[in-house]
């Protein structure tokens, strides 16, 4: 009999008020609403308190997806946390979370592929569910990217936002999730980076994130349609079989162009960009929270979720819910 790793709750975090891309220009930013609109989709994103870290807005989703599921989080067995922007540079945000929810003994550890990091965490614990070795996983997306902006560069400060997202899956004979494909093109580092690091107590290099804009939008759209058709092949269902598209919220015009590719309907895909901006690695579990705990997404039906960010990285994940 197969075990398949199986979505038995969601949470999500955001952190604060709602601020408009009004409120960036009235903070001296020099953009408006209508070129953020027009050019994303965006119209609102939230930014955390100064003291507020990955590992707290973590342990929020996660207490939602944990009250969803019935899991006690001293019986998870596997805590993986995908982020760029960890509290600290080690311990891992992962056993940062574990510590904060009481649980000892599990697995724990972070996971770093930027926006695409909760869909490679995912499937990681995909694979760890369905060896047979772990049966409870909390699996997490958090970033603070409002910490690594540069607030002086416009052409990057008003895409992103920050917050956090998380899912239980447990080992079950029932679906679960049917496929999942992960990829990286190193060649593509300097497209979209923080080429920055602490050495012997200073920064070294540049701590703010730099983006070709141009060149990542055409990569996103290329890889993403690509690695959609090939989770729908390896699980034997046509794109246009699936239910639900819960795509990274980066850019409403990639997203558009991916489900376009796909052959897949607006009313199919689901779009939280406007309201939550980038969020990096929470952006897709986050999405997901809202569509499951408003109805969308129901039981039986194939969602199929994607992934892209800086690495190059990208990756999906297709389950039946
Ligand atoms: C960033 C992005 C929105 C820029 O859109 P674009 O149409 O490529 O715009 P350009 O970079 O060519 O800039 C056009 C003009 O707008 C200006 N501009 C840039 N940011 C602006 C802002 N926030 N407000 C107003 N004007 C802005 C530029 O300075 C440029 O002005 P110029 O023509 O006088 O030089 C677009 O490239 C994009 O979405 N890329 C993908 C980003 C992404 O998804 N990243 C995360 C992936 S995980």
């Amino acid at each position: 009999m197969s075990i398949y790793a199986r979505l038995t709750g969601v949470g999500g975090y955001l952190p604060g008020q709602p601020v408009s891309n009004h409120d960036l220009a009235a903070r001296g930013i020099d953009t408006s609403d209508e070129w953020i609109v027009e050019r994303t989709g965006i119209r609102f994103r939230h930014l955390a308190a100064p003291g507020e870290t990955a590992s707290q807005m973590a342990a929020i989703a996660a207490g939602g997806a944990l009250d969803m599921a019935g899991v006690a989080s001293a019986n998870l067995d596997l805590i993986i946390v995908a982020t760029s922007t960890p509290d600290y540079i080690f311990p891992s945000t992962a056993c940062i979370l574990q510590g904060a929810l009481g649980n000892k003994g599990a697995t724990a550890f972070d996971v770093q592929a930027v926006c695409s990091g909760f869909i490679h965490a995912l499937a990681i614990a995909d694979k760890f569910i369905r060896s047979g070795s772990h049966k409870k996983a909390l699996v997490v997306g958090a970033d603070v990217f409002s910490r690594i902006l540069d607030w002086h560069d416009r052409g990057t400060c008003v895409l992103f936002g920050d917050g956090a997202g998380a899912v239980v899956l447990e080992a079950s004979e029932k679906p679960g999730i049917l496929a999942s494909a992960l990829h990286a093109d190193g060649s593509l580092v300097d497209i979209l980076s923080v080429p920055g690091q602490v050495r012997n107590g200073k920064i070294w290099g540049d701590p703010f994130l730099r983006m070709e804009g141009h060149a990542v939008f055409k990569t996103a759209v290329r890889v993403l349609a690509s690695v959609a058709e090939e989770c729908c092949v390896a699980a034997g269902i046509a794109s246009g079989d699936v239910d639900w598209l819960v795509p990274h919220q980066a850019n409403i015009r990639i997203i558009d162009a991916t489900s376009r590719k796909m052959k897949l309907p607006h009313e199919k895909v689901v779009t939280t960009v406007a309201r939550h901006g980038n969020t990096s690695a929470a952006s897709v579990p986050l999405a997901l929270n809202e569509a499951v705990r408003d109805g969308r997404i129901g039981r039986g039906q194939r969602v199929l979720l994607e992934g892209v960010g800086g690495g190059f990285t990208w990756g999906a994940v297709l389950f039946e819910f």
